[in-house]
């Protein structure tokens, strides 16, 4: 029976069964509303950047508004985006490109990263398929997982392994149901980094291993931009251009050009797999909103220096929080290499038969920080805490939790 029922005679689809609603989405709205009753909370919770639009995509959207683009646009999202998106594919990927460049025809615009993602497992996976998921993962695959009747396979990672699957893990994951393995560098939750050694080895396991051949991957790569540097980002296909054919790779302007509300993402996959997609989002969502891709488009040709102040921002943040964090000893945390989190294990702090979620409840009522339980990435003795706000905020939310653990 649907745990979602709202009167006797109501019963969603099966479908639905045991697949749960965003933690993160749920929290915020709480917040939100303490907020609204003038409680004075610090948000750790916030999955998205601080910034503005950037200036030019403001434009183009009001621009495109007086030009009257209100059109349908293609399912796949009109041609002079996917133009930009080909030619920052390219650019990341120059073991594949030249050879065997990525073309218009390969990339499907999508409602956020999150469509793509999506659109990807429905076109892949059939029931009872299994998918990779290292552990701890974005908490939106599962569910999705779910949604396509496939199963999900976590592998553990750890702290002091950075959060990274090795090569032996991933062989040993294999079994012939497997179907896709999902990467996600740099990582939600954890913020650790694959450099393109570790990539290529993983890449080899596919390639090599008989009865991988027809494993996909699909390499999610929506933190690019926000890196700090010590490893540099690498594009999964980049390190293993040998899985050109069975390798989606997933981007979008939400977290790079703090977009989010604005729902623009992509895949760039072969071109079997991108025409399955354009069929599913023909016949369900349609091409996205016409006055964001024109903002896309305007934001896919500003200069990667135009960013830099806000990924030098968050690295000053990052270091800010690591060093309050510091004060607490019985922390576990792996310094985030990109992305906008820190990973926290709590488990030093956690009293009998507390876990992440009452946790999360107990530092929010007492000390008015919201921090999103890790149980939902697969991590239920950690919780996960954003940098995307303002210093003052942040270090007031820092203190506070450490206040919060020291008073254990
Ligand atoms: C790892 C990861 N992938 C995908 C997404 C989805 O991004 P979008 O808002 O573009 O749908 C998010 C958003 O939180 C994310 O953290």
């Amino acid at each position: 029976m649907s745990q979602h029922t709202s009167g006797p005679q109501f019963q969603l689809a099966h479908r639905l069964d045991g697949v749960s609603e965003s933690a993160t989405l749920k929290l915020n709205a709480a917040v939100q509303a303490m907020k609204a009753q003038g409680v004075d909370v610090i948000n750790l919770t916030a999955g998205e950047p601080d910034f503005n639009v950037p200036a030019a995509a403001k434009k183009a959207v009001l621009q495109a508004v007086e030009q009257n683009r209100s059109k349908y646009t293609p399912a796949a999202g009109i041609l002079e985006l996917r133009n930009l998106i080909v030619q920052k594919t390219n650019a990341q990927q120059p073991s594949v490109s030249d050879k065997n460049p990525w073309k218009a025809t390969d990339v499907v615009v999508t409602n956020g990263g999150k469509q793509a993602i999506f659109n990807a497992f429905l076109a892949l996976l059939n029931p009872g398929d299994e998918v990779l998921v290292p552990s701890p993962y974005w908490l939106s695959y599962p569910e999705m997982i779910k949604l396509t009747g496939a199963k999900a396979v976590f592998i553990p990672t750890t702290v002091e392994n950075e959060f990274k699957i090795t090569p032996a893990q991933l062989k040993a994951a294999l079994t012939p149901r497997t179907r896709l393995l999902i990467v996600n560098s740099p990582s939600n939750p954890t913020g650790m980094v694959y450099s393109k050694a570790e990539f290529t080895a993983l890449g080899r396991v596919l390639s090599e291993t008989a009865g991988a051949e027809g494993v996909w991957v699909l390499s999610d790569e929506i933190y690019d931009r926000i890196n700090f540097g010590r490893i540099p980002f690498c594009s999964f296909l980049e390190s293993s251009p040998q899985l050109h054919d069975r390798t989606v790779t997933v981007n979008g302007l939400s977290k790079s050009a703090a977009m989010t509300g604005w729902r623009v993402g992509w895949s760039v996959a072969p071109s079997g797999l991108t025409q399955g997609m354009i069929t599913l989002q023909g016949q369900s969502t349609s091409g996205i909103n016409s006055l964001a891709q024109a903002a896309s488009v305007a934001a896919l040709q500003l200069p990667e220096s135009d960013f830099a102040e806000q990924i030098a921002t968050y690295r000053r943040r990052r270091d800010l929080t690591l060093e309050i964090l510091g004060k607490a000893g019985k922390l576990e945390v792996a310094a985030p290499e990109g992305a906008f989190y820190v990973f926290i294990g709590v488990k030093g702090y956690l009293k009998a038969g507390e876990d992440s979620f009452s946790f999360a409840e107990a530092v929010l009522e007492k000390s008015k920080v919201a921090v999103v339980p890790g149980a939902p990435f697969g991590a239920p003795e950690f919780i996960r805490i954003s940098f995307a706000l303002e210093e003052k905020a942040l270090r007031a939310g820092c203190e506070r939790l450490v206040e919060f653990l020291l008073s254990r």
